[in-house]
């Protein structure tokens, strides 16, 4: 991970405790609960902010899979600080595409906002490697940031530089083909951060300027002004069911 990443998910893990991240959890997977088949729950690209901690309470294998070390320890420490948490959890530092994926049934595999860091002919190896552990009645989720992103502007050179694809609901399908999946729910999104989101980038930015050793009160304070805008999230998400 690089430094910038490491200090954001560092100004992340002082400001969000375990409680905001279960509370402000949206799964729409809550709905299809009694319909999952046997095996394990997957996050992949887990970070710290799991789906996984809404099954906790079930006997289930859980696996969250990430290739950041440190990622997988604030999890770790996470699920550790939690009072009488028994769930069987397996946390494993894999990177998507280089490493192998764990060889066993997936009941249900999220993979949120981990996609758009992958191109589209990528994002189709990932599924055909998940296929192998998926059966019918598996489900996955897909959280992806949309065509309509406020970053996407494909007449700009080094467009896909940081995120690789921005995706559009018609993108989604194909990785998902209506053959194999069956699309259970979608969901259009445009997001403001709020102010503790805010805070958090605001957070990240000090450190950072901390880390470049900017001490100059102007200086941070225009740094601030320039970055510390509220630019709306727009994303996809949709569960597909395996058929
Ligand atoms: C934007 S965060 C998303 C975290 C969480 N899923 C969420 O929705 O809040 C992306 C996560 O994917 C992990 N990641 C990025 N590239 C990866 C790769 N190639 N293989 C596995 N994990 C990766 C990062 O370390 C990071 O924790």
């Amino acid at each position: 991970m690089d430094v910038q990443m490491r200090l954001y998910w560092e100004a992340y893990s002082e400001i969000y405790s375990t409680k905001d991240l279960i509370r402000e959890l949206q799964n729409p997977l809550r709905h299809y609960e009694n319909e999952f088949v046997e095996g394990a729950i997957v996050d992949i690209g887990c970070g710290q902010t799991t789906f996984l901690f809404d099954y906790l309470d079930t006997k289930r294998k859980l696996i969250g899979i990430d290739n950041d070390k440190v990622q997988l320890k604030l999890l770790k420490n996470r699920l550790d600080a939690l009072p009488s948490n028994t769930a069987d959890v397996q946390l494993l530092n894999l990177t998507l595409l280089v490493d192998a994926l764990p060889s066993e049934p997936y009941s249900v595999v999220f993979l949120a906002n981990i996609l758009h860091f992958f191109n589209l002919q990528e994002c189709g190896q990932i599924i055909d490697q998940l296929k192998a552990n998926l059966m019918s009645g598996s489900f996955v989720y897909a959280w992806v940031h949309s065509d309509k992103y406020y970053m996407n502007d494909p007449s700009k050179p080094g467009n896909n530089d940081y995120f690789k694809h921005y995706f559009t609901l018609a993108d989604l399908d194909s990785l998902f083909e209506s053959v194999g999946f069956e699309r259970v729910y979608y969901s259009e999104t445009e997001r403001y951060f709020s102010k503790k989101e805010m805070l958090t980038q605001e957070r990240w930015l000090d450190k950072y300027m901390d880390h470049l050793k900017i001490s100059n009160k102007k200086e941070r304070k225009s740094l601030k002004d320039e970055n510390l805008i509220n630019n709306p999230e727009s994303d996809l998400i949709a569960v597909y069911k395996m058929r």
